[in-house]
């Protein structure tokens, strides 16, 4: 049986100490997704919880050397979020109206990546407003100034989208033809083991192919309708195996992927598939 190893400071350990960027199920997928904003497309990036969309845009902000803006889409995403806001300020003793830019209007002005995250969670009526920035005509209005912004030759754009999860809507079809494609799946097999082994305390190369099995068996769970989607989140699987460095891997799933779905059923399916794989292990170090 494995040594249990000291826990150290855990805190931020995975995306500071050991992060190099998205790690790609298969190439064309990257390739596909630098060509989008090499051509200046929007690029939309769908799949499922946890699957890497934002660790995807943060590592192509840095290919391509550009500062990243973001939005998070909510119901409560109005004009002023995207746009910016008046507001009144003091100046040489007089109280005077002056404007805030929004992020839009920021990363067009500056030339920076927008990522605008989660693009269903907001009203169908919101987005539309910047549908002259994701087309041809790449400028916009400024209702807040009554300026015209045309976007810099750097800017590009970047969504996101968790196609039907709980409380998502359909995308608004004008807004989804901007955009260009790419899927993004969940990992699987040997590049889902050399991301467990660079980016969690996890280094037992026989636990980790157990997680990897177990990672399959969650997501053929999740597109049978058996688990809700966040059950085969790689986020949650990274944090299992964080924690199985130190607790027997049985525990580490119950803490990090069981618990947290709402279904009893659901947790329990998750603690048997862990325990086929996981009887008699400690932890893994
Ligand atoms: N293919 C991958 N390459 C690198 N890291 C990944 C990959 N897939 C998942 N991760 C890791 O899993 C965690 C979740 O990834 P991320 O936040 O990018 O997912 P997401 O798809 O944006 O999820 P959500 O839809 O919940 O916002 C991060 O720690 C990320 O580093
Ligand atoms: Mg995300």
């Amino acid at each position: 049986m494995q040594e249990v190893a000291t826990p150290l400071t855990v805190a931020s350990y995975r995306d500071t100490v050991r992060d190099e960027g998205f790690v790609a199920a298969e190439e064309d997928l990257l390739n596909d997704a630098v060509l989008a904003l090499s051509l200046s497309k929007n690029l939309l990036l769908r799949g499922p919880t946890g699957s890497g969309k934002t660790k995807l845009a943060q590592s192509l902000a840095e290919k391509f050397r550009l500062p990243m803006e973001s939005i998070n889409c909510s119901v409560d995403l109005d004009a002023e979020s995207l746009l910016g806001f008046k507001t009144l300020t003091a100046e040489n003793g007089q109280t005077v109206v002056s404007y805030v830019e929004g992020p839009v209007v920021r990363a067009m002005r500056e030339g920076h990546l927008l990522y605008i995250d989660e693009i269903n969670m907001a009203r169908p009526e919101t987005l539309p407003i910047i549908n002259s920035v994701l087309d041809y005509r790449r400028q916009l209005m400024n209702p807040f100034t009554a300026e015209t912004i045309v976007a810099h030759d750097k800017f590009r754009v970047i969504a996101a989208i968790n196609e039907g999860y709980v409380g998502t809507l359909p995308m608004n079809e004008a807004l989804k033809n901007r955009f260009v494609i790419v899927d993004v799946p969940y990992l699987t097999g040997e590049p889902l083991a050399l991301l467990i082994q660079s980016r969690s305390r996890l280094q037992n190369r026989e636990l980790i192919d157990l997680f990897v099995q177990l990672s399959g068996d969650l997501v053929r769970a999740t597109k049978l309708g058996e688990l809700s989607d966040e059950a085969a989140s790689i986020r949650a699987l990274l944090d299992a195996c964080d924690f199985a460095a130190y607790i027997p891997p049985l525990r580490a799933a119950a803490r990090a992927i069981a618990s947290k779905l709402e279904d009893e059923r659901e947790q329990q399916l998750v603690l048997n598939l862990a325990e086929s794989y996981f009887a008699g292990w400690t932890a893994g170090a």
